[in-house]
């Protein structure tokens, strides 16, 4: 054989070929950050009860639904997530802090799991500022005492507000979005009897508290007209 460097491209490409086929390579994905598991369409970032103390490197760019939950995670920064996010689930971790920034213009965000985080204590105001899409916020057992007020303000989408199991003694409705553009949050679930009686004579709307199976009160919004 006159050309030698033929043969062993081939080999090459062939090697590559076996990797797509026994499907241990995608071909042109992204990189996916060590112990965790991608998948495309939509682009999926699973590293769930792994251990990881901070938000893994290299989660793909163009990720839209992350899974973190059950890890030891304790800060959110910005830049730890990109704006084409749609679903994050991050509960039960060790989150002590979220900088406010760090969901800053994420349009796209859908459900925020944030759950399950004890030490999480204390809020920014502008935490969730701007999530336009939102439509599911969990926020249960974070240890929280008081929300400051307008946090849940502009998050004309919102849904469904998972509160329970904190130690919230006031919650001004009025804060929680919604009624601006003629929607009204229509869920909160809430743990707290002293919740209901600080909330309800400034109520802009009706609120209606029925027991769960749980023994919790579910709180409803209804819009009186
Ligand atoms: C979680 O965070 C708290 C408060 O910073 C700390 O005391 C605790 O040890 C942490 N727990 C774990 C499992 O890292």
């Amino acid at each position: 054989w006159p050309d030698t460097t033929l043969p062993s491209l081939q080999t090459g490409a062939l090697a590559e070929l076996l990797l797509v086929l026994l499907g241990l390579k995608v071909p042109g994905a992204a990189s996916c950050p060590t112990d965790c598991v991608c998948y495309p369409s939509p682009m999926t970032v699973s590293c769930q009860a792994h251990n990881f103390v901070t938000i893994p490197e290299g989660i793909p760019e163009d990720s839209e639904r992350i899974f973190l939950q059950n890890n030891q995670i304790t800060l959110l920064l910005r830049g730890h997530f990109s704006p084409s996010m749609v679903t994050l689930w991050i509960y039960s971790n060790n989150i002590t802090f979220i900088d406010p920034n760090t969901f800053e213009g994420f349009v796209n965000l859908e459900e925020l799991d944030l759950g399950d985080n004890r030490y999480l204590r204390a809020l920014a105001a502008n935490t969730f500022q701007g999530l336009v899409k939102l439509h599911a916020l969990y926020l249960y057992k974070c240890g929280l005492s008081s929300l400051p007020s307008g946090i849940f303000g502009g998050l004309h989408n919102l849904q469904y507000l998972y509160l329970q199991d904190n130690h919230i003694e006031s919650l001004r409705v009025a804060d929680c979005g919604g009624r601006a553009d003629g929607k009204v949050l229509a869920h909160i679930a809430a743990n707290s009897r002293a919740l209901h009686h600080e909330t309800k004579p400034t109520l802009p709307n009706r609120i209606v508290g029925t027991a769960g199976d749980d023994g919790r009160t579910k709180w409803k919004i209804a819009n009186s007209r």
